[in-house]
């Protein structure tokens, strides 16, 4: 019987301002689900590996499931497969948990087939999954997961998604507080109107970012890493944040923002050596204020979710 072992990595969605719409995949982190061919006509999840919490097997409650079976429909396959996913981040992290189970639980059910979706029906099976979870339908997680590198969402309905490319300078400083927000918790509280002051300097940071990823230039990105809209709202649910971001800017870094829903915050520089420094004074800064937490200094990843072949990504 056929199987094979499918990656996805944890993304960036938002990039800063660019709300719903920018994503990024991140080197180092991920999720991988191996599907295994087996006698019958159903899709079960064998088990859920190195979670978190729990997270339930039940295939239709589970994203992972939800992503394949949508896949083995666009396939018209009624082949039985078994899942066994094994979890690489914390779920509620802001790192694009559920996106990543989705993606890897749609394209590993695609790999075992003969790999014949296109990345857009990948995505459009993934996004059944991650929908299923988020309360909200938003791409901005699973389409990087799926291209690598940055992406935009260009349109929901229907969906349309653009790689943007990636900025080889950009290093990357991850610090995950042990703080659990469920993305649907932190939509909920978001404004319902903004001023167009605010509007007008997201849409311009927004644009600048989307351009620099085009462009591969780092400093287009570093000067426009800020959003006067979500941001402002969503720190509130993190203990820290403002003592964090002070401590990331002092130590040299040049923006730091929530990874998407939060409690993630990831800072960005050029330089290695700042990088060191700005992960150590954003620790102790959530530290002070009792808030325990893991970091990494990572950089964007140019792959998307791949096919694992002894510990490679293909
Ligand atoms: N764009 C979504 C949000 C991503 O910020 O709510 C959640 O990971």
């Amino acid at each position: 019987m056929k199987s094979v072992k499918v990656f996805a990595p944890a993304t960036i969605g938002n990039i800063g301002p660019g709300f719903d719409v920018l994503g990024l995949a991140i080197k180092g982190i991920g999720d991988i689900v191996e599907a295994r061919e087996f006698h019958g006509n159903d899709l079960i999840i064998e088990a859920v590996l190195e979670a978190d919490h729990d997270i339930s097997t039940n295939p239709d409650k589970n994203t992972a499931g939800i992503a394949a079976q949508e896949a083995l429909k666009l396939l018209g396959i009624k082949t039985g497969v078994a899942l066994t996913i094994t979890k690489g981040m914390p779920s509620g992290s802001g790192l694009g948990s559920s996106a990543a189970s989705a993606v890897a639980g749609a394209n590993a059910v695609n790999c075992l087939f003969g790999n014949s979706l296109s990345k857009e029906k990948v995505l459009e099976a993934a996004m059944a999954g991650e929908y299923s979870v988020s309360g909200g339908y938003f791409a901005d997680n699973v389409a990087p997961a799926i291209y690598g590198g940055a992406t935009l969402t260009r349109s929901l309905h229907p969906l349309e998604v653009t790689p943007l490319g990636n900025i080889s300078d950009l290093i990357i400083i991850l610090v995950m507080p042990k703080v659990k927000i469920l993305t649907k918790d932190s939509r909920k509280i978001l404004p319902e109107n903004v001023t167009l002051s605010d509007f007008v300097v997201n849409l311009a940071n927004t644009a600048s970012i989307t351009a620099a990823f085009c462009k591969n230039d780092y400093n287009l990105l570093k000067d426009n890493l800020f959003d006067y809209i979500i941001e402002p709202t969503r720190s509130t649910l993190i203990p820290g944040f403002p003592e964090a971001k002070e401590a990331a800017l002092d130590a040299g870094a040049h923006g730091m923002t929530i990874s998407g829903s939060g409690p993630t915050v990831f800072a960005i520089t050029n330089s290695q050596k700042a990088s060191v420094k700005i992960e150590s004074a954003m620790v102790t800064a959530f530290n002070k204020k009792g808030v325990e937490c893991k970091s990494l200094i990572t950089t964007s990843s140019v792959d998307g979710s791949g096919i694992v072949k002894s510990g490679i990504i293909t």
